[in-house]
């Protein structure tokens, strides 16, 4: 009975595998150990253009080019010691000659003896996957060709923008001279002085983005001492009314690095820290040393940044900005930072939560080592 029982089982199970091989997709096909076809699914009839009564008894080489013979060997050679071939890609020739690209898996066959003999091969039409591969490889190609061009054109812009405003600078300094003290002439033309440097200031950033494009942003690095740096650009940010500085380092931090690309960092961090704090606040500078290292934070008490912007803020051209907020800028004061920081050997990073403040955080090693 129970024997009765497993050979109506083994039965259904037989008849459940031939169901499934048949109906499958993917091309299913086994042949001997010497390479004769055995059998052939419906789905290797669609792939191959062959019916099954045409290739059962003949050999496979019927279906791989003649410039690719030898990977018979190669996957016998393997089946005869009882290995798999996974995902192997390669290319097999229908009735009609087209050659179609596909991917193999081949698995040995046991008898009940656990004798190999033979193979099973299922083989995937890939062409489709191809295709999209390579029209994907186009269109990356394409946007970079297109982004180096947008570099290239930055470049050249930003180049040739600062000229006529290097003039209009000169111009206005001779007019300054020969403006009244605290006439309404002087008091424009301080704000045309101010209203230029802005401008050189975002054409010297976008040259900076374009540099680092291309890697010629080069570091030009001196021993000075970075406690007097911060104070010197901490100057410069005293006309603030609203916002109240702190820094109260006083013992001199000597460090060998870039010192115009630091002050340009730290004038970027501090430009943020105004900006992103239009209700006025306290704006904190610390500094510390370690192990080597130099740690600089500036803390605000403005705006704050939502989580899923942290990471990104320090991309080219991101801002997280509500566009309600009506702050401008392009987005590449961290982006710069980050590069001037990182080619320093240091890091840089920022904690921060939405309506609480922000702190970004830069290190450099004291010493740069090229
Ligand atoms: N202190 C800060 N508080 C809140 N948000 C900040 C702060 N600093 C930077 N951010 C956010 O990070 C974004 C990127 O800053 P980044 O300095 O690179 O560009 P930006 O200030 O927008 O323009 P710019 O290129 O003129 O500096 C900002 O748009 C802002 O959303
Ligand atoms: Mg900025």
């Amino acid at each position: 009975m129970s024997n009765q029982r497993s050979g109506l089982v083994a039965e259904e199970k037989q008849a459940l595998l031939a169901a499934i091989v048949s109906s499958s997709q993917d091309a299913i096909v086994s042949k001997t150990l010497k390479g004769v076809i055995t059998s052939w699914n419906p789905a290797a009839e669609r792939l191959f253009g062959y019916k099954e009564r045409e290739v059962l008894g003949k050999h496979i080489s019927l279906i791989i080019p003649e410039d690719r013979i030898h990977e018979e060997d190669f996957i016998l050679e393997q089946i005869g010691r009882g290995q798999r071939i996974e995902h192997f890609e390669t290319v097999r020739k229908a009735k009609n000659g087209t050659l179609i690209p596909i991917s193999l898996t081949i698995s040995p066959v046991f008898n009940e003896r656990k004798e190999i003999i033979g193979a099973s091969k299922i083989a995937r039409d890939i062409s489709e996957m191809i295709a999209s591969k390579l029209e994907k490889e186009r269109l990356y190609e394409e946007v970079n060709v297109l982004s180096r061009k947008k570099d290239e054109f930055i470049a050249l812009a930003a180049h040739e923008l600062k000229t006529p405003i290097t003039s209009l600078r000169g111009f206005m300094e001779v007019l300054q001279l020969h403006a009244t003290a605290d006439s309404l002439q002087a008091g424009l033309l301080e704000r045309c002085v101010r209203q230029t440097n802005k401008l050189t200031t975002l054409l010297n950033d976008l040259l900076d983005v374009s540099r680092l494009q291309i890697g010629k942003l080069l570091l030009r690095c001196e021993k000075f001492d970075l406690v007097a740096m911060v104070q010197e650009v901490l100057s410069g940010f005293t006309h603030s009314a609203r916002h109240r500085f702190i820094f109260k380092n006083k013992k001199p931090v000597v460090i060998y690095a870039d010192r115009i690309r630091l002050e340009q960092v730290l004038t970027n961090l501090l430009n943020n820290a105004v900006k992103y704090t239009p209700a006025g606040g306290t704006v904190t500078i610390k500094m510390r040393e370690a192990a080597g290292k130099v740690y600089v934070s500036v803390r605000d008490e403005g705006l704050g940044i939502e989580p899923e912007h942290l990471t990104k803020i320090f991309n080219q051209f991101y801002r997280a900005v509500d566009p309600g907020a009506n702050i401008s800028g392009l987005g590449i004061g961290l982006y710069i930072s980050k590069e001037i920081i990182t080619r320093h050997g240091g890091t840089i990073g920022v904690k921060s939560r939405k309506g609480s403040g922000s702190v970004f955080v830069f290190s450099i090693p004291k010493q740069y080592q090229q």
